[in-house]
């Protein structure tokens, strides 16, 4: 299916005020946000750390809104049940996270959690071809991971516009959501390109007005200003 509807915005936690992450979580819901993305690293697939499983169990009966969890660790076996006992609607793990993809990807689903596949920018699209029929979502990464408030790669959009036809190939619906650098006028051109979803972290927790700020995100993407 082509994205023609209006994007899902799924803010970024990860420019919160960590200090009061309850607060921050309720306004985005409260602003109109789809989904919240919850960024976890380990200092070794990604060189940051932020977030584990206690914080996101911890916020789980503040918010309605799906959790969107986003893994950049490895190994990510071993942790795929925590992140499903806190909460975790969806789990995004890495294509260059390690050689089992296809098998941490079934445990996903067998813990009831929608499974997507994340890619970074380095790696092609045919990387994650094989594991399709697994997914219910496509994560392309539009930074390389690690970081908050990184500049948009727009080299990546040929990707996009490639995994959405790979994905409506498998005449499955998959979501195509970016991740990286996404501002009113990136969003736009993610869109165009075939993403169905839009993470944002500063482009809304580093504005003071998030309920405008998610507006600007899907608006911009009719009114590419
Ligand atoms: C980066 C994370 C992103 C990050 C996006 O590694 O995966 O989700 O929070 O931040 P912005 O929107 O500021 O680029
Ligand atoms: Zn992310």
């Amino acid at each position: 299916m082509a994205a023609l509807e209006t994007p899902l915005i799924a803010p970024s936690v990860l420019s919160a005020d960590f200090s009061r992450m309850a607060e921050e979580v309720a306004a985005v819901e409260h602003a109109g946000a789809d989904w919240l993305h919850l960024d976890v690293m380990d200092g070794h697939f990604v060189p940051n750390l932020s977030m584990g499983p206690q914080l996101i169990k911890a916020l789980r009966p503040k918010s309605k809104l799906p959790f969107d969890v986003h893994l950049m660790i490895a190994p990510v076996d071993p942790y795929i049940e925590a992140f499903a006992k806190a909460g975790a609607d969806h789990i995004h793990l890495h294509v260059e996270a390690g050689p089992h993809t296809h098998r941490s990807l079934q445990h996903v689903r067998d813990h009831g959690v929608k499974p997507g596949i994340a890619i970074c920018p380095a790696t092609p699209p045919e990387a994650v071809g094989e594991v399709l029929d697994l997914v219910d979502m496509i994560l392309v990464m539009t930074v390389n991971p690690g970081f908050g408030g990184q500049k948009f790669l727009t080299s990546q959009l040929r990707k996009i516009e490639t995994l959405r036809r790979m994905a409506d190939a498998t005449g499955r619906d998959i979501r195509i959501g970016v991740d990286g650098g996404i501002t009113p006028q990136t969003a736009p051109l993610a869109v165009a390109a075939g993403a169905d979803m839009l993470v944002a972290g500063t482009a809304v927790y580093g504005q003071d007005d998030y309920a405008a700020a998610i507006k600007n995100l899907r608006t911009g993407t009719h009114n590419p200003a």
